[in-house]
């Protein structure tokens, strides 16, 4: 099939190297010049385990292509997919659909044949509706089908994700479009992939109920942490607890600082805007929303609570800045409101992220960038583990506390265990247990 994937993003980039994997040619698209000349260079924009190798074979096979020129890529395309932002619009937090508008007029002056437009951003209920308008209203001569199919890779591990996903959701509202996308897929047919053909509605809105609950699981825990702190019981233990029942699954229930990342965020609160507009209100997700955004800024209060009640003039050194390990992607991360609470008590900040220092830079001012955890570590007077990449795991305790002010070990993701902590001569300050004495 020829395939069309506008917008070459962390979703689309993605999504159009695996496709192309699949057998398909697919032409990537993205408006941003700069991308698309680093990909044609053989350059990832992103870090992205395992997608160097597989964009480059990809190419070699002839089967990917990168443009900044939609129209010849959608001209001849069966399927176009719109995988573009749709991040918090400013003000009022609704999705911004202005990109996936954009496209869709750019997509309508290009086709040529019968296609399935298809959204893969994460769109609220109804922007299928308006997608079709938009392309119908634009070229009423048009033969086209308009699909939705949410996309749930997780990023870091984005690409196992789109090849062997927990399930696959298309919506759609004929049986000519659904048959369409039954082929793109049919690779993972094969492999049993479960796909649910579904409306366009129900599928859209499959996304963002998806992504509100796993918020709402970590919200939990993370309250849970707080009781447990206060209780003198432990999290790490309460939730393998309640994990092992399988109604419940051990998944997302780390209690850490609070969830961040490029979906989380802006789709719980898209979801809560077009639920309070059809008079529907989600109150679960609206008080999941409130309890996050304090929780991040409560962290920076725990870390100076743990250096005594004041980080002015100390030097707070952080480990892991991207919101979760394995990602360069700094949207929305935890550790952007916790350096800031921080600096706002006076604290100096030095910070060491293995693949996020590049895209945080623009979003921190005042901050210091170390090599690596150690040079990070030298001379501070609290160190904080707020991301737990690998490289983080088994970092030498005893060289710590040996070069640090202070021996104080924040682990705001419960990555070592107290005892250990202790028999080096650090405290230990994690998340929902006692801390451990000096
Ligand atoms: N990042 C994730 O883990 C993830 C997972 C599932 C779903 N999603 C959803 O997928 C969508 C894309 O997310 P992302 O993280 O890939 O965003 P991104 O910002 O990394 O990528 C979007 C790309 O689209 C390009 N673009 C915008 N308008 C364009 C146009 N008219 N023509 C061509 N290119 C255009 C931008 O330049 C950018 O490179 C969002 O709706 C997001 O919610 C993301």
């Amino acid at each position: 099939m020829r395939i069309a994937m506008i917008g070459s993003g962390y979703v689309g980039l993605v999504s159009g190297a695996c496709l192309a994997d699949f057998g398909h040619e697919v032409v990537c698209i993205d408006k941003d010049p700069t991308k698309i000349a680093a990909l044609n260079e053989g350059r990832m924009p992103i870090y992205e385990p395992g997608l160097d190798a597989l964009v480059a074979e990809n190419v070699r096979q002839k089967r990917l292509a990168f443009s900044t020129d939609l129209k010849p890529a959608v001209a001849g395309a069966q399927a176009v997919f719109i995988a573009v932002g749709t991040p918090s619009r400013r003000g009022d937090g609704f999705a911004d659909l202005s990109y996936v508008y954009a496209a869709a007029r750019e997509i309508a002056e290009a086709l040529t044949g019968y296609a399935v437009v298809v959204t893969k951003s994460t769109v609220p209920v109804g922007t299928g509706d308006e997608v079709e308008r938009i392309l119908r209203e634009a070229r009423p001569d048009l033969d086209i089908g308009v699909a939705s199919n949410p996309e749930f890779l997780r990023e870091g591990a984005a690409i196992g994700d789109f090849k062997r996903p927990d399930r696959i959701v298309i919506g759609a509202e004929d049986a000519r479009a659904a048959a369409v996308m039954q082929e793109v897929y049919r690779p993972l047919y094969l492999n049993q992939a479960p796909i649910l053909f579904t409306g366009r509605r129900t599928a859209e809105l499959t996304k963002y109920a998806a992504n509100a609950f796993l918020a709402t699981k970590i919200t939990f825990i993370n309250e849970i942490a707080d009781l447990c702190e206060q209780v003198g019981a432990n999290v790490q233990e309460v939730a393998r607890g309640i994990g092992l029942d399988n109604r419940i699954g051990a998944k997302f229930l780390h209690a850490g600082p609070g969830y961040g990342g490029s979906c989380f965020p802006k789709d719980t609160l898209a979801l809560v805007k077009t639920a309070q507009d059809y008079g529907t209100p989600v109150r679960i997700v609206e008080t999941v929303v409130a309890v996050n955004d304090q929780r991040k800024r409560a962290m920076a209060r725990k870390v100076i609570a743990a250096c005594g009640g004041s980080v002015r003039g100390k030097r707070v050194a952080l480990l892991g800045l991207t919101f979760k390990p394995n990602t360069d992607d700094m949207r929305d991360a935890p550790s952007l409101s916790i350096i800031a609470g921080l600096q706002d008590a006076g604290a100096r900040i030095v910070a060491y992220d293995p693949e996020g220092m590049e895209q945080a830079r623009p979003l921190l001012q005042g901050v210091d960038y170390a090599e690596d955890a150690y040079a990070c570590a030298e001379g501070a007077d609290a160190l904080v583990i707020v991301t737990e990449w690998n490289a983080f795991r088994a970092l030498d305790l005893a060289r710590l506390k040996a070069m640090m002010a202070a021996p104080v070990l924040v682990d705001l993701r419960n990555v070592y265990a107290p005892d250990e902590a202790r028999r080096h001569g650090l405290r230990h300050v994690g998340v929902g247990a006692l801390a451990s004495r000096d």
